[in-house]
């Protein structure tokens, strides 16, 4: 379904992001750059998933920390609440009814057969009804707002497809309600850790926050790992296996990226000067980030304001949506007297 903004047709996009603290470099090349470009062409809903959160180890105690941080880093990156709208996923109670009212036609078998179901499953000696449901929810998040499509990461492919069957069965029980939500996937492929794991993340310390000073983010790239078979300065380096190179390539502009090469290849340019640029690059982009953050920890109350507003959009869209959902589903027994 199409929203009237402005006079003009826009598409609808929902996408979540776990709470997890302070924004780093892979999500934002991987996700969160992509969400802010999205916001001038489609009418954009960005939750902090802080339901979806309380399923891992979670720490109750830091949790309303890192949501804020969170809320504070899509921000600083450029999220402007003016053109979408940031929400907490648990201020909107009306996704977790749906959540139900889904769970009613989604297979068992379907969710257990989801890759992170099985891998993460394997953790418990008893394993979570929720994290078995967890897609359900995600389901719910996305078809509360009617959205048409998906900005995710490739781990998160498979839900999106179990996204899209359950919308069909359910348009096909009760009659079309929800657009079958297209996934879009960012062409970085998988962002690397900077010491080559197959992961970036925060806690594997492989990464460069979005907030980090200059020289944080010196001595985390100074450390990257380049192609392991260079090893003299004047070797020819590989580019094409140097998870350096994707960075600048993810990064930088055009031009540049073609000296970077052809200086790798002849070896005219050491790994420690790729990784100045790099670093310096990275520095440079993130600058103002680091800026736009010390302004709203300085107004907690903005921050608190900007996610209520978002609330209250959301809400507003997301309990019409319910309504007919009950309905169609027989839940309106009011309706006969
Ligand atoms: N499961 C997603 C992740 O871990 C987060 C998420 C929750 C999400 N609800 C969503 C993503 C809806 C896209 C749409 O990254
Ligand atoms: Fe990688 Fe740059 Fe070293 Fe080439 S010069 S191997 S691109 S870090």
């Amino acid at each position: 379904m199409t929203n009237k903004t402005e006079g003009a047709l826009k598409k609808r996009v929902l996408s979540g992001i776990q709470p997890t603290g302070e924004v780093h470099l892979g999500n934002y090349l991987g996700a969160l750059r992509q969400w802010v470009d999205m916001q001038q062409e489609y009418d954009c809903f960005y939750s902090i998933v802080d339901q979806h959160a309380i399923l891992g180890s979670g720490d109750p105690t830091t949790l309303p920390g890192r949501t804020v941080e969170m809320a504070i880093s899509l921000l600083s990156v450029g999220l402007d609440p003016e053109k979408c709208t940031i929400f907490v996923q648990s201020d909107v109670p009306e996704h977790i009814e749906l959540s139900w009212l889904l769970n009613v036609i989604a297979p068992v078998g379907d969710l257990e057969r989801m890759t992170q179901y099985k891998d993460k499953s394997a953790r418990y000696d008893s394993i979570p009804a929720g994290l078995l449901n967890y897609p359900i929810l995600q389901a719910a998040d996305i078809l509360i707002y009617r959205a048409e499509a998906v900005p995710v990461g490739e781990d998160q492919k498979q839900h999106l497809e179990l996204t899209r069957d359950i919308a069909r069965k359910w348009n096909a029980r009760y009659g079309d309600l929800f657009p079958i939500p297209e996934a879009i996937v960012p062409n970085t492929g998988r962002i690397k850790g900077l010491d080559g794991n197959k992961k970036m993340s925060k806690s594997l310390d492989n990464t460069v926050g979005v907030f980090f000073e200059e020289e944080e983010v010196w001595s985390a790239i100074r450390t990257a790992v380049t192609d392991p078979q260079r090893i003299r300065k004047d070797d020819p380096g590989r580019p094409e296996v140097c998870n350096v190179f994707t960075l600048h390539r993810l990064l930088g502009n055009q031009e540049k990226i073609g000296d970077i090469e052809k200086q790798c290849v002849t070896g005219s340019r050491g790994c420690v000067d790729c990784k100045r640029i790099l670093s310096g690059d990275v520095a440079s982009q993130f600058a103002p980030f680091r800026e736009r953050a010390e302004h709203y920890r300085s107004d907690l109350d903005q921050v608190k304001g900007l996610l209520e507003a978002g609330r209250d959009k959301a809400r507003k869209i997301a309990s019409v949506t319910l309504e007919e959902v009950r309905q169609r589903m027989g839940l309106d027994w009011r309706s006969i007297l």
